[in-house]
């Protein structure tokens, strides 16, 4: 099991997300790789994102609000997230994104940051818009991201 994945944390804390990757681990969630804030976890067609720094807090709220905001629907810079939640520990789950299709990337995708894009059921979607979503979307995540949102955790993904 694992139940610190849904203890409520927004502060980086090195311990509580090593706890984190450990429990994910123990449930057969492999590493699947690491970026300036996160380091990602997979089981199948789910992805945990776990925070390594601040950011990676920030980050994920962001994205979380973000695809909350827009769903399957493009922003206004064409962009599409890929599913995912914020979950209470300040981790993200979201949908696993086949990332081996970089040809056929379309521009808005390949115009993020390391075109970290690919296809999720046909259709292409961004798995990590960390970079791109500060101008706008981490600014309104602010006002969204409070203890009275906790229902959003329980939306389907
Ligand atoms: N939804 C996903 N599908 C497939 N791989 C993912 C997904 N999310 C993250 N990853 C993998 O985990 C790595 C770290 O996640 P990422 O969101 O890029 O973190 P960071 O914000 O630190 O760059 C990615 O570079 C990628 O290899
Ligand atoms: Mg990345």
């Amino acid at each position: 099991m694992t139940p610190s994945l849904f203890k409520y944390n927004r502060d980086y804390n090195y311990s509580f997300y090593g706890k984190i990757k450990k429990e994910l681990q123990s449930v057969k969630f492999e590493e699947i790789g690491e970026g300036c804030s996160r380091i990602g976890y997979r089981r199948g067609n789910v992805v945990v994102k776990v925070p390594i720094n601040t950011y990676g807090i920030k980050y994920s709220i962001a994205e979380a609000f973000g695809y909350r905001k827009f769903r399957n629907n493009p922003d206004s810079k064409e962009r599409i997230y890929a599913p995912c939640r914020l979950l209470p520990s300040g981790c993200l789950m979201m949908v696993y994104v086949n990332g081996e299709c970089y040809n056929g990337l379309p521009r808005w995708a390949l115009n993020i940051d390391g075109a970290q894009a690919g296809t999720y059921k046909g259709r292409i979607v961004a798995y990590d818009m960390s970079h791109d979503t500060v101008d706008n979307v981490l600014e309104d995540s602010k006002l969204w991201d409070n203890k009275s949102h906790h229902d959003l955790f329980h939306s389907d993904v």
